[in-house]
């Protein structure tokens, strides 16, 4: 199954990785997914904390941009993902089922 790549680096809606902040965001910053990475059992661990949207821009399929960039980065560096968020956990993920198989399975909150 093919993932979605995000390849439009000139866009409006290209997302930069802000790894000061922890943050993959939009060039105007206006939309992000804030994340925090964190030393698992077996690895390190990308848990994407929470995703935001500005009001104008939502229902577009920006967050889930933004989902397709944080799980791409997660899978070059060999990450494990957390979907804390809700919204990466009950939408992007049911709609986008091939990124399941990054899914950190522990408990990862208990052995850290
Ligand atoms: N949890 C799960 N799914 C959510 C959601 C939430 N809190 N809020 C909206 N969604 C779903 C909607 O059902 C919508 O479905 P639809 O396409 O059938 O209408 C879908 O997200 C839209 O997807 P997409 O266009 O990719 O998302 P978006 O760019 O509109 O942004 C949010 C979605 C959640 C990031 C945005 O609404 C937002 O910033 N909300 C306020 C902050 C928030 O609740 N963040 C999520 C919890 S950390």
């Amino acid at each position: 199954m093919e993932k979605q790549r995000e390849s439009n680096d000139e866009g409006e809606n290209s997302i930069v990785w802000n790894e000061k902040e922890r943050k993959f965001e939009t060039r105007d910053r206006e939309a992000y997914i804030e994340y925090q990475l964190r030393g698992g059992g077996g690895g390190k661990v990308l848990d994407l904390l929470h995703t935001y949207v500005p009001p104008s821009k939502r229902g577009l399929g920006l967050a889930a941009h933004l989902c397709v960039a944080a799980f791409s980065h997660a899978e070059a560096q060999s990450l494990s993902v957390v979907p804390t968020c809700s919204y990466v956990s009950d939408t992007f993920l049911p709609r986008n089922p091939s990124w399941n198989s990054m899914v950190y399975k522990e408990d990862v909150k208990s052995s850290m």
